[in-house]
């Protein structure tokens, strides 16, 4: 019995895999696409050699960004272990895939100055490089569709838009008036560099302040209601998969201000898992649109009739891996909060 169910996924989805690479051209395709480093993959020098003279951009990048980490930190290793050790998707796909977005595995330096500018002219000086592909190239770095090479992501299998930022970029407010990610995320610094810290919820909360926005919170026992808005004119909050949670955090308390009852409402993307590890499928889709006012009404007990005085709201980001299925038992981090009201009654 043991044995059948621990069968049953991976026959159901090696069979799926196989009728699908038999039948769809374009799924095999898909596949080797998703395999295919998103960036040049010879030989690199390294963030340090670059740092030696772009000494302002080397340390935004690597004390800010995710980027610098994206393949040493814990969390990476422990997913890319996880997918290793499972049979269907390592035959199936493979960790190369995962190099392909999150830099080369062997400078171990995630996505480094290279995996976006690209490597040196090999035998030429670097003048000469500068001269004939690093200054001609940042053309194309600032074009809309850079970014996506690696933030927007289908299932091969479902054709579920697992990442899907730069879609609902095009359809936003700032992708219509052409208001790049380029500019919101590297936005000029104080000395006049574009920002290469691309600053995340764990590590600066700086850029989120004001984007969102709670009001016209109501109690009407045993109701209590809230209009919730995204500001981010870009795309969805929280952006990025599954594993990025918005936690909204309800406070009830007495007129001795002691806490009396809690509510919590989460905003993520729910995914079905493949091998209970990577995305699938997109089941339910709760994150607040780009623009959206969202009116969210919470249901108290109504033993609790005529002792609310006031109710505290927190806002903040969770990581939690995909398989935990957003319980906020398993986060690996949550962020500082990112708005924090109050409403007394
Ligand atoms: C010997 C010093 C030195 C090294 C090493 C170096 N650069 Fe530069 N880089 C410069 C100078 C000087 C400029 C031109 C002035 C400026 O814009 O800062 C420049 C400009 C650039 C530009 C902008 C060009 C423009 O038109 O504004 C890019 C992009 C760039 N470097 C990337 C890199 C990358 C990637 C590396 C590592 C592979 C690197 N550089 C290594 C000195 C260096
Ligand atoms: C995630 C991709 C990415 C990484 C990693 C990255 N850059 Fe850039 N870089 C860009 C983009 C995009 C621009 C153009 C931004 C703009 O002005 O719109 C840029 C611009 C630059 C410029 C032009 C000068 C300026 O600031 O306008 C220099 C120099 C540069 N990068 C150097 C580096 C160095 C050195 C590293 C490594 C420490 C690095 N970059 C890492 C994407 C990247
Ligand atoms: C070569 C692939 C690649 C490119 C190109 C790239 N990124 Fe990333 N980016 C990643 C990966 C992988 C991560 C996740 C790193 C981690 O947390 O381990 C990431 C993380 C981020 C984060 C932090 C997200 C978070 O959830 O904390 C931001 C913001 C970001 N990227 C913005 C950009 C922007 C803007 C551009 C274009 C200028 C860009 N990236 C280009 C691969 C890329
Ligand atoms: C109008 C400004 C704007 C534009 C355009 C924009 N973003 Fe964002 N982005 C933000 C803000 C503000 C946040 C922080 C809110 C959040 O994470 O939910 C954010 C968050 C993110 C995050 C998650 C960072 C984190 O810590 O959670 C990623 C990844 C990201 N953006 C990538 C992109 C990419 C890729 C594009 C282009 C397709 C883009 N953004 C376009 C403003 C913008
Ligand atoms: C198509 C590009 C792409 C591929 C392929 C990819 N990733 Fe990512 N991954 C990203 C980007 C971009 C982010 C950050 C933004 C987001 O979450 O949307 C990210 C985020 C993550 C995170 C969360 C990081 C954190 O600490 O917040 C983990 C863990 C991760 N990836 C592991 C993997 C593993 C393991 C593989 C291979 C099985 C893989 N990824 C394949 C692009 C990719």
């Amino acid at each position: 019995m043991k044995n059948r169910t621990l069968k049953l996924p991976l026959y159901v989805w090696s069979t799926l895999a196989l009728l699908s690479l038999t039948t769809s051209c374009a799924m095999v395709r898909d596949m080797q696409a998703l395999k295919t480093p998103r960036y040049e993959s010879g030989p690199q020098k390294g963030a340090d050699y670059c740092g030696g003279c772009h000494k302002d951009i080397y340390d935004q990048w690597a004390k800010n960004s995710r980027h610098a980490v994206a393949n040493s930190s814990g969390t990476f290793h422990g997913m890319k272990e996880k997918f290793e050790n499972d049979l269907m998707l390592n035959t199936m796909m493979g960790v190369s895939m995962c190099y392909a977005c999150h830099g080369k595995r062997a400078t171990n330096e995630g996505v480094n100055c290279e995996t976006c500018h690209g490597t040196t002219l090999p035998g030429k000086s670097i003048e000469e490089t500068h001269a004939k592909k690093y200054e001609p190239g940042l053309a194309d770095l600032k074009k809309p569709d850079f970014c996506p090479k690696c933030h927007e992501m289908n299932n091969p299998i479902s054709g579920s838009a697992i990442m899907s930022v730069y879609s609902e970029w095009r359809k936003s407010d700032a992708g219509k008036k052409g208001i790049t990610c380029q500019e919101c995320h590297m936005g000029k610094s104080g000395n006049g560099l574009s920002y290469h810290g691309f600053d995340s919820g764990v590590r600066d909360i700086g850029i989120y302040k004001d984007d969102l926005a709670v009001k016209e919170i109501k109690l009407d026992f045993p109701r209590i209601s809230l209009l919730l808005e995204n500001r981010v004119t870009g795309h969805a909050i929280p952006a990025s998969c599954g594993t990025r949670l918005l936690v909204m955090e309800l406070s009830f308390r007495d007129v001795n201000g002691k806490e009396i009852y809690t509510l919590a409402e989460t905003f993520t993307k729910k995914t079905e898992l493949m091998a209970n590890l990577m995305p699938y499928k997109v089941l339910k889709n709760s994150q607040l649109q780009s623009g959206e006012k969202r009116r969210l009404v919470f249901q108290l007990p109504l033993t609790l009739r005529g002792q609310v005085s006031e109710v505290i709201i927190t806002l903040r980001f969770y990581e939690v891996p995909d398989e935990y299925s957003g319980d906020l038992k398993w986060a690996n981090w949550a962020s500082e909060p990112i708005l924090r009201q109050t409403a007394r009654f």
